[in-house]
């Protein structure tokens, strides 16, 4: 075997929790075992059939070659016209928008263009874990920004990123609906963290990842930082993808919006790595965005009827605390009642229960002490889960119990 060394830069990178627990999974499942999966963001309803139809009719009038590397046009037109139906913020498509592969490529790109050697993200804590590696193969590092816990749910504002201001911090990435916690930002919350990225020395462009933007609950609303004033959109990449809308993860199309320098630098970026999705995928996003909305009504309504089935089941477990999402398709448990690790706790339930979900230690120090249950997939593979789940946190809660 030749002697070839890795850079350093990608050996240190680490798979995602999600893929580290799916290792783990499968190890046990080729040994017989049966496990039942409440861990993936993948939603189980298929992509509606008008957007299947689009692609295959693109397909078929041999929309087969290489796209505009910017985005196809029309798909670019039918972003800037979502934004300004949905948010009322105006982008000129031919600029400002840029087609990605997911919102993975775009929060990338974004990166790519924004941080330099030796740079800081100020990145919330607990967020997906899937943030670290692209900030780490730009060289750059993370400023956790920690989230408390106020009224049921996890927010942060303008005292904690004051609190950990630093010279390196340069850019502010936020995730609205937030995964793993399930908090929907409001406006005000928002106003304070955009003027706090305008203040001070430094000015701190902020990403903001929206692709949970539609599965909000209660009758909330979701809010882009680029809407609360001219200034905050002058400062804001909005990156966004069809994968959880549309029920599209495998078809890999997102795009971003934002000021005409970024975006331009973005595409330089994106053009040194995938050059955007397919063609005939591109026309298939695009009449996604341009058709009646209904099927997106019906999923978020799917959704919080899930939601409310994964809270109504966990409650009333000695030490276990369902928290209830604003939106995403995550439930925190707040574990810390059994008196264990919450890696330990995942682990005993996916041997011992059967059931597969995520310690909230995977997604930052501020996750310890929870669990992440998804809902993405309903039906009886959610009723079995649940049903695990609450076996063997009952039997974790008698174990936890002090003699009497
Ligand atoms: C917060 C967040 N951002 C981005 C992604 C990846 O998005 P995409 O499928 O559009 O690349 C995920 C996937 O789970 C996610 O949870």
């Amino acid at each position: 075997m030749p002697d070839i060394s890795i850079a350093e830069r990608v050996s240190g990178l680490r798979p995602t929790a999600v893929n580290r627990v799916l290792q783990a999974m499968r190890a046990l499942e080729a040994e017989g075992r049966s496990l039942v999966s409440l861990m993936r963001g993948q939603p189980d309803t298929p992509t509606p059939p008008h957007i299947v139809e689009a692609a295959v009719r693109a397909l078929r009038d041999g929309r087969t070659g290489y796209p505009d590397n910017r985005g196809e046009p029309a798909l670019r037109r039918a972003v800037a016209d979502k934004l300004r139906r949905e948010q009322g913020l105006s982008y000129d498509p031919d600029r400002e928008i840029l087609i990605t592969d997911g919102a993975t490529l775009g929060i990338y790109a974004a990166l790519g263009a924004l941080l330099k050697d030796h740079d800081s993200v100020m990145l919330p804590d607990p967020i997906y874990d899937a943030y670290a590696g692209p900030i780490a193969l730009w060289q750059a590092e993370v400023t956790p920004v920690p989230a408390t816990v106020r009224d049921g749910r996890f927010v942060f504002g303008a005292r904690e990123l004051k609190d950990r201001r630093n010279t390196r911090a340069s850019v502010i990435l936020l995730n609205t609906p937030w995964n793993p916690v399930g908090t929907v930002f409001t406006r005000d919350e928002l106003a304070e963290i955009v003027e706090y990225a305008g203040s001070g020395h430094h000015d701190h462009p902020v990403i903001s990842d929206e692709i949970y933007e539609t599965l909000v609950y209660d009758g909330r609303r979701h809010v882009s930082p680029a809407v609360v004033s001219a200034e905050a959109r002058e400062r804001t990449i909005v990156v966004n993808s069809l994968s959880k809308t549309y029920a599209m993860t495998g078809w890999r199309v997102g795009y971003c919006a934002g000021p005409e320098p970024i975006i331009r630098a973005m595409f330089l970026v994106l053009q040194q790595s995938s050059r955007g999705p397919a063609t005939f995928v591109q026309d298939a996003a695009a009449c996604a965005l341009n058709s009646d909305q209904e099927c997106v009504r019906g999923m978020t309504a799917e959704y919080q009827a899930r939601r409310d089935r994964v809270v109504e089941r966990l409650r009333g477990i000695p030490g276990v605390e369902p928290m209830v999402p604003e939106g995403g398709l995550f439930v925190m448990l707040d574990v810390r009642g059994l008196g264990k690790p919450s890696e330990d706790v995942s682990r005993y339930l996916m041997r011992d229960a059967g059931v597969v979900v995520i310690h909230g230690s995977a997604y930052g120090p501020g996750g310890e002490g929870t669990l992440r249950v998804s809902f993405a997939a309903g039906g009886e593979t959610l009723d079995r889960g649940l049903d695990r789940l609450r076996q063997g946190l009952l039997s974790l809660a008698e174990a936890a119990r002090p003699p009497r």
